[in-house]
């Protein structure tokens, strides 16, 4: 019995996929390489090329490997892009995903495990944000995840193909092999860590005027080796016969972007400066999460949660591959 992982080339996908294979399951990655490397996926794992929309790949993989659950990562991840072009998100994050899942439920496979996100709930009423919170997405790239998330509902109430939502914050940090590297970057610890490396002259801060105590936006660092754990015994809770749930996963904790840059100067021990700009649309000004659910249902809780240790796991892998992927 194996667990199919679709995006596992790619930022956090690669480091569940190692999180899975060191807690003894059997592991097959599918991924288009479009945001992934192929170097983030050791040799020894199984490795598809290819769209997680294409059905009859799946139901080859499937037959192939007798897959029985499903992470699936897969996706585009920028929200400001997603407003620019949303039906390239619409067609990679949620028509692809029902096209995956009809395959994948013909062949037998009875749990899924999705990469939802924060952007469901919007601009938040109350924070911390629990899964109750109404979900109005302020941004296409949010609303793609929230459709898949009622479309998982109805494939349960239909077929019993049950699911773990699991709605990530601000995925961060590296282990000492796989880091994030996106072409272009979008995420402010990897920006902010190219001022040091001497990538970039200084970082850009999308509006300075939101109702925060400095201003800029707040999020919720959440390690990525926390997040894979996560996956982990999302796994095992479904296979235990748990029924279907949203869960968020974040550190219960926000900093604010110029919070997130004095960090990086501590850690890296250079001056960071900044470039004011105005506001970006579809950013919401603050999330954070309630993650207790998390720790009651799956019994998760983060284990890497100072903002400057996420800081310099991620500033150690920076300096090992400055160029990412491309120097291993
Ligand atoms: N990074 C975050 O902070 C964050 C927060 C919330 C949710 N998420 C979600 O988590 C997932 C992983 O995020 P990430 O940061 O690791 O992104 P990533 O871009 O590093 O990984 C996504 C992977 O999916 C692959 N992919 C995309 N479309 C595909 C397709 N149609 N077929 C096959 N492969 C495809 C890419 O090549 C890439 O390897 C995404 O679904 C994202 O929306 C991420």
């Amino acid at each position: 019995m194996s667990v199919l992982v679709t995006g596992g080339a790619g930022y956090i996908g690669s480091v569940t996929v190692e999180a899975l294979r060191e807690a003894g399951e059997s592991v097959i990655v599918l991924d288009d390489l479009s945001g992934g490397h192929r170097a983030a996926v050791a040799p020894s794992v199984p490795f598809y090329l290819g769209d997680a929309g294409d059905a009859a790949l799946l139901r080859s993989i499937a037959a192939d490997h007798g897959v029985r659950q499903v992470v699936h990562f897969a996706g585009f991840i920028s929200v400001p892009e997603s407003v620019q072009d949303p039906l390239r998100y619409f067609v990679n994050n949620t028509a692809k995903v029902t096209a995956m899942l009809s395959a994948l439920r013909e062949a037998g496979v009875k749990n899924v495990v999705f990469s939802s996100t924060a952007a469901v709930y919007g601009e938040p009423e109350q924070t911390p944000i629990s899964e109750e919170h109404p979900k109005r997405p302020s941004n296409p790239y949010g609303l793609s995840k929230y459709f898949v998330e009622r479309i998982l509902d109805w494939i349960d109430a239909a077929y019993g193909v049950t699911h773990a939502a699991l709605r990530y914050f601000n995925a961060s940090g590296a282990t000492a092999a796989r880091g994030e590297d996106h072409h272009p970057e979008t995420h402010l610890i990897p920006l902010v860590l190219q001022v040091p490396l001497g990538r970039r002259e200084s970082v850009s801060v999308y509006g300075s005027d939101y109702p925060t105590p400095d201003g800029t936006c707040v999020r919720d660092y959440i390690h990525v080796a926390d997040l894979a754990d996560a996956h982990v015994r999302a796994l095992r809770y479904l296979r235990d016969g748990g029924p279907s749930r949203k869960i968020n996963l974040g550190n219960g904790r926000g900093f604010s972007v110029r919070e997130i840059v004095s960090a990086a100067e501590r850690v890296t021990g250079k001056l960071i400066p900044i470039r004011e700009e105005p506001r970006r649309e579809g950013d919401p000004s603050a999330l954070v999460a309630d993650s207790r659910l998390a720790g009651e249902i799956l019994g998760w809780r983060p284990r890497c949660s100072a903002i400057e240790d996420i800081v310099r796991s991620a500033w150690d892998w920076h300096r090992s591959c400055p160029d990412g992927y491309e120097d291993r």
